[in-house]
This record gives C-alpha cells, sequence and structure tokens, in this order.
C-alpha cells in the first residue's frame, strides 16, 4: 500500500501542515465572496472543499485517489453541501481555461513533478484569479540519502527548500508570487473530524501497522527540518 492509500483508508481529513485549524485560518484571511469560484486540487476526504461550500463558495473538487474521491463524495452527500467532485490529476486539470477565481491547494504540489500542476492551476484561473498553496518545505537541503527516504515513504517528487519554491514559481506564468513565513512542523492535537470514516480493519494488518509507525519514525527525524509554507499567486 502506498501512503495517499494509507491516508485514504485512515479516511485523513487534514493530511497537511498545521491540520484543518490552519487551514480554517487561512481561510478566514482569504475571506472569500460567496459564489466564488474555487477549484481545491488534491481534496483527499473532502474536508476543506465542504467547509468552502458551507461558506457559500462554488467549489470543483479534484483528486487522483479513487478511495479519496469515494469518501469526499460521501462526505459531501452526507453534510448536504454541493461540491462537485471529480477524480482528475493535478497535472492534467480536465476543465477549460480560466474557470476558476481561485485553486486552493495543500500538501498536493509536492506529490506532483511541480512545474506541470502549477501550469495547471494557472491556466484554469480566470485573469485575476489566485492560488492558494499550502506546501511542504525544508530549511534546508536534504542529502540524496535524506530524500531517498522520504520519497519512497511517502511518494514525494521533490523535497524543497523556501528558495527552491520560489525559483519554481518564478518559471510559472504568475504574474507575482510570495511566500509566507516558514512554520514548522508540529504534532497535531487530533482535531475531531466528525465525518472520519477510518477502515480499521487496518490496525490488524502488521504490515499496515510497521507503516504507521515508519510514519511516526520519519517525523519525528526529520522534524528540526520539515515545514511548511503558504504561497499565494497572482494571475496577470
Ligand atoms: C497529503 S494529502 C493532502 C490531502 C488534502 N489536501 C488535505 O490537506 O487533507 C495529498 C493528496 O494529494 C493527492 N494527490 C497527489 N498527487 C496528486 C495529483 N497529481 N493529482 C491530484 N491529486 C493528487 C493524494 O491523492 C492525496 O489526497
Amino acid at each position: 500500500m502506498d501512503y495517499p492509500t494509507l491516508l485514504a483508508r485512515l479516511g485523513e481529513g487534514s493530511a497537511h501542515p498545521g491540520g484543518f485549524q490552519a487551514t480554517k485560518e487561512l481561510i478566514g484571511q482569504i475571506s472569500f465572496p460567496r459564489g466564488t469560484k474555487v477549484l481545491e486540487a488534491g481534496c483527499g476526504t473532502g474536508r476543506t472543499a465542504c467547509y468552502l461550500a458551507s461558506l457559500g463558495c462554488n467549489v470543483t473538487a479534484i483528486d487522483r485517489n479513487k478511495d479519496m474521491i469515494q469518501k469526499a463524495i460521501n462526505r459531501a452527500r452526507i453534510s448536504n453541501l454541493p461540491v462537485r467532485i471529480v477524480q482528475a490529476d493535478a497535472a492534467s486539470i480536465p476543465f477549460p481555461d480560466e474557470t476558476f477565481d481561485a485553486v486552493f491547494t495543500e500538501s498536493v504540489t509536492a506529490f506532483t513533478q511541480g512545474s506541470s500542476a502549477i501550469r495547471e492551476y494557472w491556466r484554469v484561473l480566470k485573469p485575476k484569479g489566485v492560488l492558494y498553496d499550502r506546501e511542504l518545505a525544508f530549511a534546508r537541503k536534504l542529502t540524496t540519502v535524506q530524500k531517498k527516504k522520504l520519497q519512497s515513504f511517502y511518494g514525494l517528487h521533490h523535497m524543497r527548500t523556501v528558495p527552491e519554491w520560489l525559483k519554481l514559481m518564478s518559471k510559472s506564468g504568475f504574474h507575482k508570487y510570495s511566500a509566507s513565513h516558514f512554520t514548522q512542523m508540529k504534532q497535531l492535537a487530533n482535531d475531531n473530524d466528525p465525518f472520519q470514516v477510518i477502515d480499521h480493519e487496518l490496525f490488524t494488518k502488521p504490515d499496515i501497522v510497521a507503516m504507521m509507525m515508519k510514519n511516526e519514525r520519519l517525523m519525528s527525524k526529520f522534524a528540526n527540518v520539515m515545514g511548511s509554507i503558504v504561497i499565494t499567486a497572482w494571475k496577470a
């Protein structure tokens, strides 16, 4: 089983640095007007997409993982929220150019090649549209051995420092971009997702339990260097 599938089977609702609390704070700061057309790229189990819809945004959510999509669809149905949910790759978004006012994404671009997903975010944004991208970042460059450890477990494509993220953005079509300060990864308290659906059978499988323990070990091993930034980028 790969890491995204494990997250899906655990029904993890906020699988990004800072958890749902950080998401709510960011959305609070942005304060999308009602009716804003938002694409959430890599929506996971749909927690953020539903939250945005509950605030009156017109939300479309994509994820490439089938299990995540199913959980997101169930969450939207149970919550009675109108979210359009589509299984799709962030590097090949199945919507026309200039469809959305905003693209919102958390801890997804690092799992892609990067440049192709960012080009797609730019393409589907309307003129003056804005990208909000919370991403895993590293306080310093990792060694090849460290990168391999994280890459093979999490399926990350790149482990970028803040300057490396900014360099990637400088090659995107965005006319202006900025990154928030670097926030070190913290251990999160369980924030009680009322719609989390956990596949409890996982806990009876020794290889999966070993995988969860490896996740804990990696998180504590890299705690000093791992963190996140929020990139905000504007289309001309
Ligand atoms: C770490 S999880 C974050 C999920 C969600 N954004 C959240 O914060 O809870 C990464 C998510 O990105 C999805 N993902 C990874 N690569 C993707 C891609 N190329 N296109 C669409 N989704 C992708 C995974 O399936 C997974 O749901």
